[in-house]
């Protein structure tokens, strides 16, 4: 049995789908402060915080959990920034929570949701696993103080992870039931799709004096459920008996936010309708990642290296679902 946090958003909910079709047994815990009930594929569901050891006790006298993939963490690099308390209490200190709650039954297994923020200021691209990590915001520290966590929880009660550093996660199943709904929405590419559907005037293009060929940031955006592949392959080498370890998740080409713009349009088969704003802090120019590593040790391929394929599966989700999932009303 493979207990899944934040199993009802956005990236958990894809690898739920994900594991389910390969006949894994799954079970979900999520509070439901960004999860949405639709988002479930019919995995058995617990509603609860996973700071709450009563639950996950519960859970775990109740189940006979082998593996816990853990998603549920807030992930607004800005925000962290301005409240770093919520940052490292809801991505470290409940964290801590849930893995004494697996010492505790002895669940030696977790796949951790670490980030391309751990990185900081990129001293050279593509990032590989060897780039020093220096994070430039708390929830970028707040996921590396993870991984280090589970380099000696290893060490000292066995407890074997693999934490995969996502760059920008992105589209949707293409069967178009599960998707990407967040409030506020934040990320660029569901934000022109909303733009493309009507619902926003226009969109902010944020800064285009950075030293990138057209001025605007770079970005690796990596589909959802290649990332879910990537949790498959990690739970299969754990079970191989897989040493804790740390992969980087991007597709080694990298978009500018105009480059995006454009290729919505293509698919939407609309005029986008931007202005360019001044830089959001934080933002570095370029991010782009190598998965050589996940490749040559766990056989990972991407199923969507085409960033056209990804956003056309982000349109068809958003098309199907124009105000997201249906638990809001
Ligand atoms: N952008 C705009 N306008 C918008 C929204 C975004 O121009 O309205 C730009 C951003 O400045 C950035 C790019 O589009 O250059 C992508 O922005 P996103 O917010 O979609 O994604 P980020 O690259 O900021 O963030 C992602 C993940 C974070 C992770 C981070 C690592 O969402 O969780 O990568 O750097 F921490």
């Amino acid at each position: 049995m493979i207990l899944v946090t934040g199993g009802l958003g956005y990236i958990g909910s894809h690898c739920v789908k994900q594991l389910k079709k390969q006949g894994e047994e799954v079970i979900i815990l999520d509070n439901l402060e960004f999860g949405h009930l639709g988002a479930g594929s019919g995995a058995k569901t617990y509603i609860g915080d996973i700071r709450d050891t009563d639950i996950t006790r519960k859970i775990f006298k109740e189940n006979d959990i082998e593996a816990v993939l853990h998603f549920a963490a807030y992930t607004s690099v800005g925000e962290s920034v301005q409240n770093p308390q919520r940052y490292y209490k809801q991505n470290v200190a409940k964290t801590i929570a849930l893995m004494e709650v697996m010492n505790e039954f002895d669940c030696k297994m977790m796949i951790f949701s670490s980030t391309a923020a751990t990185f900081g200021e990129p001293k050279f691209v593509p990032i590989d696993e060897s780039h020093p990590q220096n994070p430039k915001n708390p929830y970028g520290a707040s996921k590396l103080m993870v991984e280090r966590i589970m380099k000696d929880y290893e060490s000292a009660y066995g407890l074997k992870s693999i934490a995969l550093r996502y760059f920008n996660a992105s589209g949707a199943d293409p069967e178009g039931d599960i998707g990407e709904d967040h409030t506020p929405e934040t990320h660029l590419i569901p934000i022109i799709i909303q733009q493309a559907l009507g619902q926003r005037d226009k969109i902010t293009v944020f800064g285009d004096d950075y030293d990138t060929p057209d001025g605007t940031c770079i970005r690796d955006y990596i589909h959802v459920n290649d990332l879910a592949k990537a949790h498959l392959l990690a739970l299969k080498a754990l079970r191989n008996g897989h040493a804790t370890d740390f992969y980087n998740m991007g597709n080694q080409t990298g978009f500018s936010v105009l480059e995006i713009i454009k290729a919505v349009e293509e698919i939407a088969g609309v005029k986008i309708n931007y202005e360019i704003g001044p830089r959001r802090a934080g933002d570095p120019a370029k991010l782009i990642a190598t998965s050589d590593k996940i490749e040559k040790e766990l056989g990972y391929k991407a199923d969507f290296p085409k960033v056209t394929d990804t956003i056309a599966t982000a349109w068809n989700w958003h098309k199907k679902h124009p105000h997201g999932y249906e638990d809001k009303y």
